[in-house]
């Protein structure tokens, strides 16, 4: 059996577009989990937030990642906020191996400064959000991670072939 892949890191830090890439160049599925929830729910992630809270919406993504066990040979790209749970990041374990890309903050405030689809960034100051956020989950993500890649400077081409070069 081929593990499955799991990408994990901050909003803005490529998870998607390193995903796609990864998955074309190792001929896998790709699951983008906040598309999923999205196709399943009928509805935008904005709107869960909007009509039901974080705390809903947590519970929606914890019950997509359970249903992730059944999975073999995907890449998976989670949500930023997917570490937050103790009982999400066991989850992680046991689904694949876990990558952490990491992307220092002028990257991420550069890659989400014109976002309108992340409810959590739609503050006053979103440069401050997102230091703050990044503050309390630095740690989570570092130790939930198997493989730890720096993304910033890089493009998807190398760090997709950094990634290949570590499995
Ligand atoms: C979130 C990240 C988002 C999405 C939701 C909450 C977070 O996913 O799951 O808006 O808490 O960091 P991306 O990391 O794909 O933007």
């Amino acid at each position: 059996m081929i593990e499955n892949i799991l990408l994990i890191g901050f909003m803005g830090s490529g998870k998607s577009t390193i995903g796609k890439q990864l998955s074309k160049y190792l001929n896998r599925n790709f699951i983008d989990m906040d598309e999923e929830i999205e196709k399943t729910e009928n509805t935008s992630i904005t709107s869960i937030f909007n009509e039901y809270g974080e705390e809903y919406f947590r519970k929606i993504e914890t019950k997509y990642l359970e249903s992730l066990l059944d999975k073999n040979e995907a890449i998976i790209s989670t949500g930023g906020g997917i570490v937050l749970k103790d009982y999400n990041r066991q989850l992680l374990k046991k689904i694949g191996k876990v990558i952490f890309l990491h992307a220092d903050v002028n990257h991420i405030v550069e890659n989400v400064k014109d976002d309108t689809k992340r409810p959590l960034l739609q503050t006053e100051n979103y440069v401050k959000t997102i230091s703050e956020l990044l503050e309390s989950r630095e740690d989570k993500y570092l130790s939930s991670a198997d493989i730890i890649i720096q993304t910033s400077g890089k493009d998807v081409d190398s760090i997709v072939e950094e990634i290949i070069s570590l499995l």
